[in-house]
């Protein structure tokens, strides 16, 4: 569904991305690991269009994305989740719903009621100002402000970073509902091995902006593997 070929990406004269190639596909999570500093946001953020690809080609249900604006990337049904999450703390839960109806014919403004069956707290703070939610519940703020657009693929930042592990099983258990109920692709780039190796189909791991191990998520229990995640 979504193939990223070969792409590389630069900050300036830095090289971030060398020659990256991955595959996302229907109904599948796909998980990029890599620590700090390799290149997993600027992966996203080509895929996003938040940042140009100096080589290489995104295709996404067999049209390429390169060249298009991230609102176009977004039209075309790729919901993103940030890094850092990105809420708007002075708005409300409800107001940062509805930011995410931008891409959206006018008939579709509405906020489907899954995201309140996903995510409950949500219809319970809807009038509560984003910027005093806590860390976990500005997660599911902007998992579910993507799902408002009703994305075939749902791309996420980090999204157990900073959560507290009883709120990290909640987020796996909605990405995979996300999964089985609607069939979307599912890419998320983490650092948490122990998260992927449970929610994911399928695994890249990332070093130095570069693709250095792919597989199922059984593979990841090789000392390679292991070495590429740790410091
Ligand atoms: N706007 C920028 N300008 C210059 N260099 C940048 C910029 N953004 C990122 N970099 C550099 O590119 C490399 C990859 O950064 P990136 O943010 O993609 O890594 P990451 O894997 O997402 O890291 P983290 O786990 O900390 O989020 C790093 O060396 C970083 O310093
Ligand atoms: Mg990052």
């Amino acid at each position: 569904m979504l193939a990223v070929d070969n792409i590389n990406l630069h900050y300036g004269a830095a090289q971030a991305l060398r020659g990256v190639s991955i595959n996302a596909d229907r109904g599948k999570i796909t998980c990029v690991l890599g620590r700090n500093g390799v290149g997993k946001s600027s992966l996203l953020r080509a895929i996003t269009g938040q940042h140009p690809v100096s080589a290489g080609t995104i295709t996404f249900e067999n049209a390429t994305l390169n060249g298009l604006a991230p609102y176009a990337r977004a039209r075309q049904g790729l919901g993103y989740v940030p890094q850092g999450r990105e809420i708007f703390p002075l708005l409300t839960v409800q107001e940062n719903l509805e930011s995410g109806f931008a891409p959206l014919p006018r008939k579709d403004r509405f906020i489907p009621d899954e995201i309140f069956s996903l995510f409950p707290v949500l219809g319970s703070m809807l009038s509560r100002r984003g910027g005093d939610l806590s860390g976990g519940q500005q997660q599911q703020l902007a998992i579910g402000r993507a799902m408002v657009m009703r994305p075939k693929i749902l791309v996420l930042d980090e999204p157990t970073e900073g959560i507290q592990p009883s709120i990290i099983t909640d987020i796996g258990r909605a990405i995979r509902y996300l999964r089985d109920s609607t069939g979307m692709a599912i890419l998320l780039v983490e650092q948490y091995l122990d998260f992927c190796r449970e929610i994911a189909d399928r695994v890249y791991i990332m070093d130095r902006g570069e693709i250095v191990h792919e597989g199922l998520a059984e593979t990841l229990d090789t000392p390679e593997v292991r070495r590429h995640l740790t410091v």
